[in-house]
């Protein structure tokens, strides 16, 4: 029987495609989307209609540029917007994420060119609207006058939120734009080069980014912070978890054998959210946890390196913000939604299916052609 000679289990070092969206060097920790480092980008004055224009478009904006980057988004909110009354069931549905995947499956795309915006601004209405419906509130229709980021926590909030809040939000929401081939990214990429449209590309990929072993990860880094409680506990609580053989959630990292870049940004980004002494003590917490599990999974994993990753502190920034945890994940796909469109444009323009092998180790046939 012929058959592969070897399984990449996890595709760990295997290149599936050529882009020029991104570039991750594990090695070195650096982050790079279309020519910017990301600490570039993540500074509070690159916005989410910034890097779709990046990543879609090639460059990132002149100011007209970017005003029709911001209309468009709009517009996608607005669709979104009127299409809720449709999506009771959707909305209803307990997970936020299951919520997010069922409303975003009920969009439809009419027109190619404008999907990447329909599919950003809708899914940021899905995620507020789900969230109003959580807490018995009415759906808060999107604004025309307010970017993606302070818009999204508008429609959260029932109200404006103050300019450094929203701000912190898109420097999230740009460091969490695209990261090579994640696993949502690669699920996104499989559909798309069936020629299958946009939609379902994005569905597949909210269905990847939903487990914990990619962006499920910052909800339980704070139900973590939140059981250690204190930096003198972190400790004892840490090896407990590590000797019970629990994975640390927020460390540790497929691709990253230092210290995720986007951590560094994301805690900076804390940081300047000033003047609120809860932050503040969590951030110190999250710290000392973190210098902590490093150096505990280090004893634990000589050959392996594991560091805080991007959600470590995305559950810090995400909670500074105000966003409840079980947002974190939909919020996560707000960001990344912008990647996967560069990414399905990518694909599409390479048209190439994506179909590898697999190597068969069931049973053969019996050689007198079985019973
Ligand atoms: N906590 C404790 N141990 C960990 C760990 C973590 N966060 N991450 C990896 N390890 C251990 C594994 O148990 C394994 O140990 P073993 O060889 O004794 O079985 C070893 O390190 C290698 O792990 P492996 O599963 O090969 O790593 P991976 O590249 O497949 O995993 C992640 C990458 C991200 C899935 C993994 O680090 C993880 O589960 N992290 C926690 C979840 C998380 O933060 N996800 C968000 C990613 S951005």
């Amino acid at each position: 029987m012929k058959q592969p000679a070897t399984t990449h289990d996890g595709l760990e070092g295997i290149c599936v495609a050529d882009t020029q969206l991104s570039h991750v060097d594990g090695d070195a920790g650096v982050l790079v989307l279309r020519g910017h480092a990301i600490e570039q980008l993540a500074t509070g004055s690159t916005s989410v209609e910034d890097v779709c224009a990046l990543l879609w478009h090639g460059r990132l904006p002149d100011a007209g540029e970017r005003q029709r980057m911001q209309r468009s988004l709009y517009e996608g909110r607005e669709r979104g917007f009127a299409l809720l009354p449709q999506l009771p069931l959707a909305l209803g549905l307990r997970d936020a994420m299951d919520s997010l995947r069922a409303a975003t499956a009920h969009l439809s795309e009419d027109d190619a060119a404008e999907a990447p915006a329909l599919l950003t601004g809708a899914m940021a209405v899905f995620v507020a609207a789900h969230e109003r419906r959580r807490c018995g509130k009415p759906p808060v229709a999107p604004s025309p006058e307010r970017g993606q980021a302070a818009d999204f926590l508008a429609m959260l909030h029932g109200e404006p939120v103050p300019a450094p809040i929203a701000r912190a939000l898109d420097t999230y929401l740009v460091t969490v734009a695209d990261h090579g081939m994640s696993a949502s990214t690669f699920a996104a990429r499989v559909v798309a080069s069936t020629n299958s449209d946009m939609v379902s590309a994005v569905v597949a990929a909210i269905g990847a980014l939903k487990g914990p072993l990619h962006g499920g990860a910052p909800g339980p880094v704070l139900d973590m912070l939140d059981e250690i409680e204190r930096p003198e506990r972190a400790r004892a609580w840490l090896s407990r978890a590590i000797d019970d053989r629990k994975r640390i959630m927020g460390m540790g990292h497929r691709v990253y054998r230092v210290r995720d870049p986007r951590a560094f940004v994301l805690e900076r980004a804390v940081r300047e959210l000033s003047g609120q002494a809860r932050d503040n003590a969590r951030l110190a917490l999250a710290r000392a946890v973190e210098d902590e599990a490093t150096a505990l999974l280090a004893e634990r994993h000589p050959d392996r390196t594991l560091r805080a990753n991007v959600e470590f502190f995305t559950a810090v920034l995400l909670e500074a913000v105000g966003l409840d945890r079980s947002l974190f994940t939909p919020t996560f796909a707000v960001g990344r939604v912008v990647g996967w469109c560069g990414h399905i444009l990518e694909q599409r323009a390479k048209g190439r299916l994506i179909r590898p092998l697999s190597r068969y180790v069931g049973p053969l046939p019996a050689a007198d052609g079985g019973a």
